[in-house]
């Protein structure tokens, strides 16, 4: 670890949010980008859990980042690596935006606050389709890890900003590579039923009745 001295000093600022493992800060040095650490929990566990939530999406994000006709790199905020902080090693990516100038809402929030448009059906597929074909292992695609952002030019686009990597123990996903595919399908047929049932309550899904009926 580097010299106090040289890290960056976090620990005085306020995280901008978080999500269940992480707290994400704005880079003081770096205007654009953010620096994700990992919650701070028991000494014991804190440096071997900081290594592998980190290295597993930094591994996943060189290898996506290798493969030149792999477009799902531009559904992911550019990771410049780790970088070290006084709250430990923090993951330093690119912050996507969204069409207000601020951190991207995630798909989970374009929903709870009824802020879905038709045009988004179009970019979900595009992100689903790009995403479908490459060979990305996706341990983690929760409504929270999708965000809407919106580019320099302009167009709004779907990033995943987080989930690269398999999130078990066993690599699972690395290992049996049909099993990552389909749960791809999976989430890309979830998410469009969420979206399709947002713009069209009508489509919503009805509950399955617990009882079967009595013929
Ligand atoms: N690159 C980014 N650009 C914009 N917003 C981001 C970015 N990365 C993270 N966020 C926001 O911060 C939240 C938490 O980040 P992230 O999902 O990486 O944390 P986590 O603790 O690893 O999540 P989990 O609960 O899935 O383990 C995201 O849901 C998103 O709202
Ligand atoms: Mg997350």
């Amino acid at each position: 670890m580097p010299e106090p001295s040289t890290r960056i000093r976090l620990a005085h600022i306020e995280p901008l949010t978080s999500g269940g493992s992480r707290l994400i800060y704005p880079d003081p040095e770096r205007p654009g980008r953010l620096i994700k650490v990992v919650r701070q929990g028991s000494v014991r566990l804190k440096a071997r859990f900081q290594v592998t939530r980190q290295l597993r999406e930094l591994r996943e994000y060189i290898r996506v980042f290798g493969k030149p006709d792999d477009k799902l790199i531009c559904h992911l905020p550019a990771i410049a690596g780790l970088i070290a902080t006084d709250l430990g090693f923090g993951l330093s990516v690119e912050a996507i935006r969204g069409a207000d100038g601020r951190l991207a809402p995630t798909f989970s929030q374009l929903l709870r606050e009824s802020r879905v448009k038709p045009h988004h059906q179009d970019l979900l597929a595009t992100f689903f389709d790009r995403l479908l074909a490459s060979s990305a292992i996706v341990g983690d695609l929760s409504r929270n890890n999708l965000v809407l952002g919106r580019d320099p030019n302009g167009n709004d686009f779907f990033a995943l900003v987080d989930g690269l990597g398999d999130n078990t123990l066993i690599p699972m996903y690395a290992l049996v590579p049909g099993r990552n595919r389909y749960r791809k399908r999976e989430a890309a047929h979830r998410f469009m039923a969420a979206l399709d049932a947002a713009l069209d309550p009508s489509r919503r899904p009805t509950a399955v009745p617990s009882v079967p009926p009595r013929s």
